[in-house]
Parts: structure tokens; sequence; C-alpha cells
């Protein structure tokens, strides 16, 4: 069976990445994703200037500083430093689930389709997908899901949250429909988790603070590399017999570090001076939808955070075509959930909105 499949993937087919074409235009105006922004200089001085020890022996003073940091501000016991997001995710589904459980998630979650089936090849839990607008669902949607204690369902054990929901296009959770959902877990005896990759752009959106934003949920975790502009690192916090064990994970897979005060620093750096002015990004992804809705043939959905999606269906041009012409003008965007996806955050200013918004009308102009 897998020399079959092995047969029918193209003979160009890597799982690497690839390098970009030697000749490929530079990219002036990054709305790829908020991953791609480079440290400020004084991010890299903060990283120069960093204690370090060695992690993985608990002798780093600037990470325990940064977990101390987190887990305060998410109103937790404890905290870890992981090297990603996706190793948070991997790490607190095995720290609260046995194999064979059920992880209820939204079904466009970032554990269902962009984490390479790690839950299948590495957690051995299944994910029941849950439905509903916006990359959101209710409490009655939990309830509807709600298995029966039988030998014959799988035992279900954990719910998982996006805040904010990037397919759904940024969204923001409302707060009382986040803790509603929680409640119903909680009362079926459920643990909670979130996956917080831009929890700090919701923070700021709705003007809620951290800890109260996950106050029904057992275990939180939040990217560094998102809107906060750091190199590596997301912080996994909870309780401490859930970070005890989501240290053993973190060790088993391999995310234990030496030196990681120097990323560590950088995190810092942006809990600093990085995180209020996440409402400039929100400003301009508003500014760039307004400019994006004046387009014929393009509908926009109105973005709650840094993300703004939209669909150019209406234009008869492909999502690759646009993407195609919009690198060669030295712009990038991406194709998420059969849309197109730009996303602003620190390395784009005011004044590259309405030089992309022009860029994309005149790739748009030019037809099918
Ligand atoms: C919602 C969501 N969850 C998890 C991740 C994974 O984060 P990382 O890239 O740090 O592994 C991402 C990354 O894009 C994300 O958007």
């Amino acid at each position: 069976m897998v020399q079959a499949l092995e047969r029918t993937r193209p003979a160009a087919f890597s799982w690497a990445p690839q390098r970009p074409p030697r000749n490929a235009p530079p990219v002036r105006i990054n709305l790829y994703s908020d991953t791609q922004t480079r440290p400020t200089p004084a991010m890299k001085e903060a990283m120069m200037r960093a204690e370090v020890g060695d992690e993985q022996h608990g002798d780093d003073p600037t990470v325990w500083a940064l977990c101390d940091r987190m887990a305060a501000l998410m109103g937790k016991e404890a905290a870890v430093f992981m090297p990603s997001g996706t190793m948070c995710n991997t790490a607190a589904i095995l720290a609260h689930c046995q194999k064979g459980d059920e992880v209820l998630a939204h079904e466009t979650s970032h554990i269902l389709h962009s984490e390479g089936g790690a839950h299948a090849a590495l957690t051995g839990v299944q994910i029941l997908p849950l439905q509903g607008a916006r990359g959101l669902f209710t409490a009655d949607d939990v309830r509807a899901a709600i298995r029966p204690r039988t030998r014959y369902a799988p035992p279900q054990r954990l719910l998982e949250v996006e805040q904010t929901a990037n397919i759904g296009g940024g969204v923001v959770w409302p707060l009382a429909q986040l803790n509603a959902v929680a409640e119903v877990a909680h009362g079926e005896g459920w643990a909670t988790h979130m996956d917080g990759a831009r929890l700090m752009n919701a923070c700021v959106a709705a003007a809620i603070a951290p800890a109260d934003m996950v106050a029904g949920f057992d275990s939180v975790w939040l990217d560094f590399t998102k809107g906060l502009g750091a190199p590596l690192g997301a912080v996994l916090c909870g309780s401490h017999d859930f970070i005890s064990m989501a240290w053993r994970w973190k060790q088993r897979l391999g995310g234990s570090m030496r030196q990681g005060g120097i990323c560590a620093a950088a995190c810092l750096h942006a809990l600093d001076h990085h995180v209020e002015r996440l409402a400039e990004d929100h400003a301009h992804a508003r500014a760039l939808a307004r400019g994006l809705a004046q387009i014929e043939g393009v509908v926009v959905e109105e973005p709650d955070t840094n993300l703004v999606f939209f669909d150019i269906g209406g234009t008869g041009v492909s999502v690759e075509a646009l993407q195609g012409r919009l690198l060669e003008a030295g712009v990038m965007v991406s194709a998420l959930g059969g849309r197109v996806r730009a996303c602003t955050h620190l390395d784009v200013s005011a004044a590259m909105i309405p030089e992309a918004v022009q860029a994309i009308r005149e790739a748009l102009a030019a037809g099918a």
C-alpha cells in the first residue's frame, strides 16, 4: 500500500520546503503571514544581553523569567517554554489524553488541518470536528456532540478552541461563548485547552485581560512568533501537574533546549513592546478590508483582528493566478480555506496598505 502511494507521488515531490527561486522578485509587502516578521534591532539587542544557562537542567534564568511572567499573565500555576505552537498542542494533548480518547475541536482547527497528522501519528487521539460559522461553535453544539458513555464510543476527554480562530477569519471568540463551551466540557469531566497562537490579538481587540480570557481553560499557550514578532518560541501554561506532564512530553519530543534564554529574551521583549501595538495591525487590517471591498468581484470578511480573508470568485481570477501576479509586484498573500488571506503585522506599515490594495486591484484587473 505504502509503495502504491509512493508511486502516485510526483517525482519531484519533497516534504521539505523549497528554496525561493534565484530570480524571485524581492518581497516589498509581506502579507503572507504574521510568522514572517524579522526580529527588530531592539529585540536582537535584548537577545544579545540575555543571561542564559542550560534550560533542560532548569538553569536558564531568562527562560524561568519568561515562564513565571506567562503563568502570572494567564492566571495559571506554571508554564513551560516550547520551540513552537505545534509542539504546545501536541504536548498538551499528550498530557491531557490517553490513546483512543476523543478531542472535540472546530472543523477548521489547526490541530486537524495543519499539524501534519501529528495527533494520529503521535498522540493517538481522534478529533471530532465541530461545525459553526467563522471558526466558532456554541455550547449547544458541544452538548449535541456528547457521546453516550458506552464501551463502543471513544472516551471524550478534551475540548479545544483556537483564540483567535485562524481559518475562521482571525475571529475573536466572545468571552461569554468561550466560558459557555468550557462549562459544558467541565460538566462532562473533560479538560479544556486553548490554542492561543494569536491570543494577544484577541485580548487587545476585545480589551480583555489574558487571565480573564483564558479563565475557563485548563491549558493555554501563546505563540511569540506571530504578531509578537519573536524568531522562535511559544509558552504553554496550566496547573503544576499539567506542566509537569507537558515537560515529560517536551523531553520525549526533543523540545528541551539548552541556552534557550536567547530566545526567551526575545519573547520577554515582545511582551514589553509588541503587545499594545497589535491594535495598529488591527487598524491596518480594517483599512485593507475597506480598500479591498471597493474592488469589483471581491467579497471581504470584516476583520476582527489582523487577518483579512477575501473571496475573489466574482473576478474570474484564480487564487493561484492572483498570488503569482502579486509576487511579480513584490506583494505576497496566502491562500487558506479556499480564500485569499492577507495578514498585517510588525513589518507592515500604514503606507503599505494603499499600495497593497492597488497591487491587488491591478492583478485582478488583468482578468482570468
Ligand atoms: C491557530 C494556529 N495554531 C497553531 C499554530 C502552530 O504554531 P507554530 O507555527 O508556532 O508551530 C499556528 C501557526 O500558524 C496557528 O495559526
